[in-house]
């Protein structure tokens, strides 16, 4: 696929072609922060925004969670399932739908709602839009987990990223819009994490993290 054809697709186009393109995208693996956050929480229901090919929906399922999880490429949802599938994960546990977030809304409010990684390039999504619309998902007493690069890897190709402008945790917290009164804000932090290159050399990258909690 050519930077030219990819950045002339709408995000559902590109992000289907990139699915269909490759076996696997994604590891399978939870991502770290996540795993590390939902440690800390008693089991509810979750809702995981953009989420690939199921790996952090499987791990909370795992972990007890009744889990929906949400992308806009038929192909990444089927992969989710077929995983569940495989893992005995049963439908009730674990459910995944394929819809664009900038429209997409569910039919009740989640204990976690999870964002990992929500970046799209070198097609642009409305991804503010879509994370002040995720406030509206969390339950009283609920929290909301957004995890972000905050840079790009030293390995990656900056022709590939097109200019793209990475989130701070900062903007990330202002793109939900919170009203004080209603919201506590967790954390709002980089963290540091290893990581493998395609090369296989290690790496650190950096994440952007925000954490808030609904209050009523
Ligand atoms: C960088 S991937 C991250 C996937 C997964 N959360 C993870 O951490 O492995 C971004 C994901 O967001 C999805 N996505 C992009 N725009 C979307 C939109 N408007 N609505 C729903 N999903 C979207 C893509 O299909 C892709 O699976």
């Amino acid at each position: 696929m050519t930077e030219a054809a990819s950045a002339a697709q709408t995000p559902a186009e590109y992000w289907e072609e990139r699915y269909a393109e490759l076996e696997r995208v994604w590891s399978g693996r939870v991502n770290l922060v996540l795993s590390e956050v939902a440690a800390t929480m008693a089991p509810g229901t979750a809702l995981d925004l953009g989420c690939g090919e199921g790996g952090d929906a499987v791990w909370l399922a795992q972990q007890g969670w009744q889990v929906t999880g949400v992308d806009i490429s038929p192909t990444a949802v089927e992969r989710g399932q077929a995983a569940a599938q495989q893992l005995n994960i049963p439908e009730t546990s674990l459910r995944f739908e394929s819809g664009d977030l900038a429209t997409w809304g569910p039919t009740r409010a989640f204990d976690l709602v999870t964002c990992s990684f929500l970046h799209s390039w070198p097609v642009t999504i409305p991804r503010e839009v879509i994370l002040h619309r995720a406030t509206g998902f969390v339950a009283p007493g609920g929290h909301l987990l957004v995890i972000s690069h905050a840079a790009a890897p030293a390995w990656a190709d900056p022709e590939m990223l097109n200019g793209y402008v990475f989130p701070t945790p900062e903007s990330d917290l202002a793109a939900l819009a919170l009203d004080p009164d209603r919201w506590e804000t967790l954390a709002c932090e980089l963290r540091e994490r290893e990581a493998t290159a395609p090369d296989g050399s290690s790496g650190v990258m950096t994440d952007g993290v925000v954490l808030v909690r609904r209050m009523t």
